[in-house]
């Protein structure tokens, strides 16, 4: 069954990645971010996640009500912000809180319940997930609630099914603002953003309630970590 699959964080990388997949795979896809990709049968939605959380709010009705009928939601955005805690000011923390953890609740609250089939849920995190790292202490910490989130939807009867994608370093335009030598990810090492689509995408395939994977590199692989059935018994 062709699917309507809303891709936030879709304009570059790996969002961008699954975009062409599941086009090509004859879905209808819709991708948003700051600047439109150059993707043919892709519709746009521009949505700038910022400290501002009333415009957040606007901005998510106005994209659900541009793209409606979602079947599948794919949350993809995500920046690298590096730092101290002390040395991140308040609208950056901010920032960091409102495109890792408030617009995608924000996003299944408004998405849910909209058609008779239940929505599926595509949540990409990070390893910052599940690895503590000094200067990234809000994007490890939104990154950990993320996956919690996607946890804790799955109990919900009404919610469909929910994939977990823990991707380590990708060579994409999210290390864009790193100077070389703070870059602790070398990029001939990393991930291409191609390769964690198709491994996102088989993933997500398949019957489950509830899936929890790391795709790792060093060499590239994919670990499932948890497999839960509808009746959320342990398949993995
Ligand atoms: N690259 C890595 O090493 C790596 C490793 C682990 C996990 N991840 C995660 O993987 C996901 C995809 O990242 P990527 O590597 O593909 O990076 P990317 O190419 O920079 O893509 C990030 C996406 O998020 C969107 N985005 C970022 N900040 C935004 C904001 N403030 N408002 C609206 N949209 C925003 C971008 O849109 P625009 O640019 O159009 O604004 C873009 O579509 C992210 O969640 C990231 O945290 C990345």
């Amino acid at each position: 069954m062709k699917k309507r699959i809303l891709i936030v964080g879709g304009t570059s990388g790996l969002g961008l990645e699954l975009a062409r997949i599941y086009s090509q795979d004859g879905h209808t896809v819709c991708v948003t971010g700051r600047s439109a990709p150059e993707l043919a049968n892709i519709q746009y939605e521009a949505l700038s996640i910022t400290s501002d959380n009333a415009t957040l709010q606007t901005d998510l009705d106005q994209l659900v009500s541009s793209f409606d009928r979602v079947n599948t939601l794919v949350y993809a955005a995500g920046f690298l912000q590096r730092g101290t805690i002390d040395t991140l000011s308040d609208a950056a923390l901010q920032q960091m809180t409102n495109v890792g953890l408030l617009a995608p609740m924000l996003l299944v609250q408004r998405l849910k319940n909209r058609l008779d089939t239940p929505l599926k849920v595509m949540l990409i995190t990070s390893s910052s997930q599940y690895t503590p790292r000094e200067l990234e202490p809000a994007y490890c910490a939104v990154k950990a609630g993320l996956g919690m989130l996607g946890a804790s939807l799955v109990r919900d009867s009404k919610i469909g099914k929910v994939l977990v994608a823990a991707p380590s370093g990708i060579n994409t335009n999210f290390w864009s603002g790193e100077t070389e030598s703070a870059m602790t990810n070398d990029a001939d090492k990393m991930l291409s953003a191609a390769w964690v689509a198709e491994q996102v995408v088989e993933l997500s395939s398949g019957s489950f309630k509830y899936k929890y994977a790391k795709i790792l590199r060093n060499p590239p692989r994919t670990e499932i970590q948890e497999v839960l059935d509808n009746q959320l018994n342990t398949l993995l």
